[in-house]
């Protein structure tokens, strides 16, 4: 009788644990978790109605800028552009690939031109080889719903380029 009494008081103990344990480990959870605010500012929408052409426009995605410029029908055409209603775009985290400092959109020459070091990258972000950026302005992930860009999903055009290896 004793024993049962004791068998009984060790489960009924090891129940009480387990279930704290699974108490513990979901509070955990829910404080590791970011909160819905911060889910949703890991994406950002931009109207490409509002690009000119030649005319960069500069947003902000995760605390980084992004480059956005609408080329002209004479502006050499890339696989790494966006297209969007049959008009052209480059889009880039506006970071150089060097060190990382903003480079500066050159109208005159339609180039980027990073102060820095001196790096340049042509219309669709491609480094001039020679100097220090050793790779493109690298395109964020990104998917295409009407002529809204939205940042920080990865849409199927997205995924095409990255497979091509066009993203970095
Ligand atoms: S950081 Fe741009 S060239 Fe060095």
């Amino acid at each position: 009788m004793e024993k049962k009494r004791r068998d009984f008081m060790g489960l009924s103990l090891g129940l009480f644990t387990a279930a704290g344990g699974v108490g513990a480990l979901y509070a955990m959870k829910r404080t590791w978790d970011p909160l819905p605010s911060v889910q949703a500012a890991g994406f950002s929408t931009i109207d490409l109605a509002l690009a000119k052409p030649n005319e960069l426009l500069v947003e902000k995605w995760r605390g980084k800028p992004i480059f956005i410029l609408k080329k002209t029908p004479e502006m050499e055409t890339h696989k790494r552009d966006i297209i969007v209603g049959g008009e052209r775009y480059h889009v880039s985290i506006g970071l150089c690939t060097h060190l990382g400092c903003i480079p500066a959109y050159k109208k005159d020459t339609k180039t980027f031109f990073c102060a820095c070091h001196g790096g340049v990258f042509d219309i669709s972000g491609i480094q001039t080889p020679g100097l220090p950026p050793p790779s493109p302005l690298e395109i964020p992930p990104f998917k295409i719903e009407g002529t809204t860009l939205v940042l920080g999903e990865e849409g199927p055009e997205y995924l095409q380029m990255k497979t091509d290896g066009l993203t970095v």
